[in-house]
């Protein structure tokens, strides 16, 4: 069965494009999608990309992939550095999750070196653009493989 992986992005990151342009890089969201989508299609991936600028959608979609026995690869943006929320959903829904950043969020202001997000991400990813959600899907794919080798979820 292919396995489903939700894209997740969270606020001020549907401005990708024109958004300080010198720390996130020229490429829209909507460029981003394209990538994930035909990485995707080679990795055997099913995707759903989406994005909000409220921390609510973030926690439902979380909870949906967990219904859904999906993986998850999110980008929390700012809620990364404030959201208890996001922990406590990753952590119900017992969702596989990669955490990406496209900037070094540890090269960066003192505030964002903090993640609630990472203490419940398989892994994390950051520094490297947006090449960073098509790395990550990558090892998703690979995660889904071990899976139904192993016949379990985790
Ligand atoms: C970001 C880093 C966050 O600190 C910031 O709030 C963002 C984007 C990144 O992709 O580099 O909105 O998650």
């Amino acid at each position: 069965m292919t396995k489903k992986v939700f894209v997740l992005n969270g606020p001020n990151l549907n401005l990708l494009g024109t958004r300080e342009p010198g720390i996130y890089g020229v490429t829209t969201l909507e460029g981003i999608s394209e990538a994930c989508k035909q990485e995707a299609e080679q990795l055997g991936l099913e995707i759903d990309f989406r994005q909000s600028n409220y921390e609510g959608d973030l926690v439902s979609w979380i909870q949906e992939a967990g219904a859904e026995n999906a993986f998850v690869l999110i980008n929390p943006a700012a809620y990364t550095h404030t959201s208890v929320a996001l922990q406590d959903a990753i952590r119900a829904a017992q969702v596989t999750v990669i955490e990406v950043h496209l900037s070094n969020i540890h090269a960066r202001e003192p505030f964002r070196q903090h993640s609630y997000v990472s203490p419940v991400a398989k892994g994390v990813i950051f520094g490297l653009g947006a090449q960073g959600y098509l790395l990550g899907l990558r090892a998703l794919a690979a995660f889904a493989t071990e899976e139904q080798n192993n016949g379990h979820k985790r």
